[in-house]
């Protein structure tokens, strides 16, 4: 996309407005920059300029969240908890009045991984490879169509609705738009303990109460937000209260779909390191699923990469961002904006 707006750029002679989170997008595409900040213009400058000399501190935070590409994790040597033994997700193609099935798209085409408790296991690649429907998959969401989902070592795609209640709670799911992902009518008290009383934690309200509380100090939210509704947050503080109805019911997997794409760069940033911290302290484990390579070094301990409802390539996120194999996630990682202040693409 942005090698046809340049290319358009040059050749109609257009002049872009290009409105944008991402800083090295910035970079790569634009001539001026100006940073809006409360409804105001507080900067305005050349690219190249506002890079070397960024005025304004919120400029130096937006340049500052830029990830960098040369710091990885170690390795996450632990027992498994997660594994995924050649998993297909097909949804039926039907056609004509009778609406008969007359092929299948295979969303998902044999995939096998494995995911260690404490371990964040990014999982990438392009628009409608699959990632999502993996994610829903292993939440029982989608049915699957073969191959085994084993958690705990107990297999559970074949688990009743019933029996599958208690691995319900420990895998929860943090979407990428909060806003669709929460009644619009609940306060965020209701909305936090929603999946404790579904889910049957068995606390007496005083207990409930007490932990809402202390949820939103770990999400560094205030106990004034627990009787706020959805649309008097804004998306940062959204994301806060889904990662803490997520942490609610003390899971030992958290599928993030996309959890920071709607995120500018500075709350994108504060986002990711609660992740890491809650990680940490609880131990648990991600399945990370984001189109954004550039998040994935400071992240994940392992990266997986999809296309076409297959795993193409898995390894440490140092090997796949690094020394990648596949020339799809060559031609993916090439896609990455290059030349930024702050990252250096050796
Ligand atoms: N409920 C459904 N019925 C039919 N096809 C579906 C359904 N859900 C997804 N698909 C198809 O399955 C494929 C994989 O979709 P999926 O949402 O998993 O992709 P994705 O990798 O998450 O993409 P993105 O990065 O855009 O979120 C796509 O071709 C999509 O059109
Ligand atoms: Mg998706």
């Amino acid at each position: 996309m942005l090698a046809l707006i340049r290319g358009l750029t040059r050749s109609r002679q257009l002049a872009v407005l290009l409105i944008t989170h991402d800083m090295g997008v910035v970079k790569q595409t634009a001539d001026e920059i100006a940073v809006m900040y409360r409804g105001e213009i507080i900067e305005r400058a050349p690219v190249e300029e506002f890079f070397r000399n960024p005025r304004h501190d919120y400029s130096r935070r937006l340049i500052a969240a830029l990830p960098d590409l040369t710091h990885f994790h170690d390795s996450c040597a632990a027992e498994p908890l997660l594994q995924l033994d050649d998993v297909k997700v097909h949804f039926p193609i039907r056609k004509g009045v009778l609406q008969r099935v007359v092929d299948y798209t295979k969303a998902v085409d044999g995939v096998s991984l494995t995911i260690g408790r404490g371990e964040t296991y990014a999982l990438v690649g392009e628009s409608g490879s699959g990632k999502s429907t993996l994610g829903r998959a292993i939440l029982n969401l989608e049915p699957v169509a073969g191959g085994q989902i084993t958690f705990l070592g107990q297999p559970i795609n074949t688990l009743s609705r019933r029996a599958m209640l208690p691995y319900r709670k420990k895998i929860q799911v943090v979407f990428q738009n909060p806003n669709s992902s929460m009644n619009p009518r609940l306060t965020v008290a209701q909305i936090i303990s929603e999946g404790m009383d579904s889910l049957g934690m068995g606390l007496s309200a005083a207990q409930r109460d007490a932990r809402i509380a202390a949820l939103l100090q770990r999400v560094q939210l205030g106990s004034e937000f627990s009787q706020r509704h959805p649309h008097e947050l804004s998306g940062g503080q959204l994301q806060r209260i889904a990662i803490a109805r997520a942490l609610a019911v003390e899971p030992e997997l958290i599928i993030c779909d996309e959890p920071t794409s709607a995120l500018d760069v500075s709350i994108r940033a504060e986002v990711l390191e609660l992740l890491q911290e809650l990680q940490r302290e609880f131990g648990v484990s991600y399945l990370f699923i984001t189109h954004d390579l550039s998040i994935v070094p400071g992240l994940a301990h392992r990266v997986g990469v999809m296309r076409s409802g297959k795993l193409v390539e898995q390894g440490s996120a140092e090997q796949i961002l690094t020394r990648p194999q596949h020339p799809y996630t060559q031609a993916l990682l090439s896609s990455v904006p290059r030349d930024v202040p702050g990252i250096d693409h050796a």
